[in-house]
């Protein structure tokens, strides 16, 4: 594969950065890529020979884990990293540890970090192809695309759907990826949480905002929940997790008050109980888990097309694999 004729460019840093035509090739070479995970061995050997670096700066379950399987799954050689067993707790800075790594002969780095920026700021540097899998609240592009795949299998087009970002959507790197991506789409997007969790100005994008969740699931063909993110609020921004949960909790009973059935969709982690109770996250409009499955073959059609694969030859890919050159 040639990795200069990538239809992404060099980097997936966020979808802000897409066109319209570079996200539903990302969504359409994720299809074929479903079926891999299914069979009882799930290994093709569509990125041999290709070194991955998983350079994690900041906790996670979901994402790590899902591009490792991604990378896994295609053959490629993974190396993980957190900044916990690194020298970055000796002082060594982001470029001077991915050119360390560049030294020993990588391709690519999937990066997350707390910093807005990181991503991009280790794209310019660095020949490897990088993969943001989520920096501060700037942007989480594959969480953004494997929620748009599960809204495809669910509602087809999204052209003209409605879907609400319900929650902390200031500190959200998912909202903001979801804005993005469902805008180019042709979705309707709306926001709701507290005034103190939508960023000023929002309206700008072209969102609906609103200030009371009944109004939001009434809108709503989806709903996309996010958790407060409480390590990133330096000072409160709701008065208590029980007050946010009464007036803006997505629970059973508001859901069923709805006037259509309303999807719904959660990135995790969830705190039950807060934005989301168990009955609604565990109950029939869920596709929480599915998003998650679908993780792993967004992650493995961002891979493959990074490293040049084509589009059309996905489904030839798996089934007789195509090496690096
Ligand atoms: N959705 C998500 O990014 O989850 P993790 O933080 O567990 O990776």
């Amino acid at each position: 594969m040639n990795r200069s004729a990538s239809p992404l460019g060099k980097d997936l840093v966020g979808l802000e950065e897409l066109s319209a035509e570079q996200i539903r090739t990302i969504l359409d070479t994720a299809e074929p890529f479903k079926e891999i995970s299914e069979r009882r061995i799930k290994k093709v050997p569509v990125l041999r020979g290709n070194t991955i670096v998983n350079l994690f700066m900041e906790p996670s379950t979901r994402t790590r884990i899902s591009f490792e399987f991604a990378e896994k799954r295609l053959s490629a050689d993974t190396v993980n990293i957190s900044s916990s067993g690194s020298s970055v707790t000796k002082g060594e800075t982001l470029v001077d540890t991915a050119r360390n790594l560049e030294a020993m002969r990588i391709d690519m780095v999937v990066i997350r970090h707390g910093s807005s920026g990181a991503a991009r700021f280790l794209a310019d540097r660095i020949p490897s192809n990088v993969v943001n899998a989520g920096d501060g609240s700037h942007e989480h592009p594959t969480q953004a695309l494997l929620d748009l795949l599960t809204l495809r299998d669910h509602l087809g087009s999204l052209e003209g759907r409605r879907v609400c970002i319900v929650g902390d959507i200031l500190h959200s790197r998912v909202a903001r990826s979801n804005i993005w991506g469902l805008l180019k789409l042709g979705a309707e997007v709306g926001v709701c949480g507290p005034r103190t969790l939508l960023p000023p100005g929002i309206e700008a994008l072209g969102v609906e905002t609103f200030g009371r969740i009944e109004a939001a699931l009434e809108w709503a063909d989806a709903v996309n929940v996010l958790r407060l993110q409480l390590e990133r609020m330096k000072s409160g921004f709701v008065p208590s997790l029980r007050e946010y949960n009464r007036v803006f909790g997505v629970t059973r009973k508001r859901l069923e008050a709805a006037p259509r059935d309303v999807l719904i969709l959660h990135p995790g982690p969830m705190n039950r109980g807060v934005e989301i109770d168990s009955d609604v996250a565990d109950g029939p409009s869920s596709v929480i888990l599915e998003q998650v499955t679908n993780g792993v073959a967004v992650r493995m059609a961002v891979l493959y097309l990074l490293a040049g694969g084509r589009p059309e030859k996905a489904e030839a890919a798996k089934r007789g694999g195509l090496a690096r050159e």
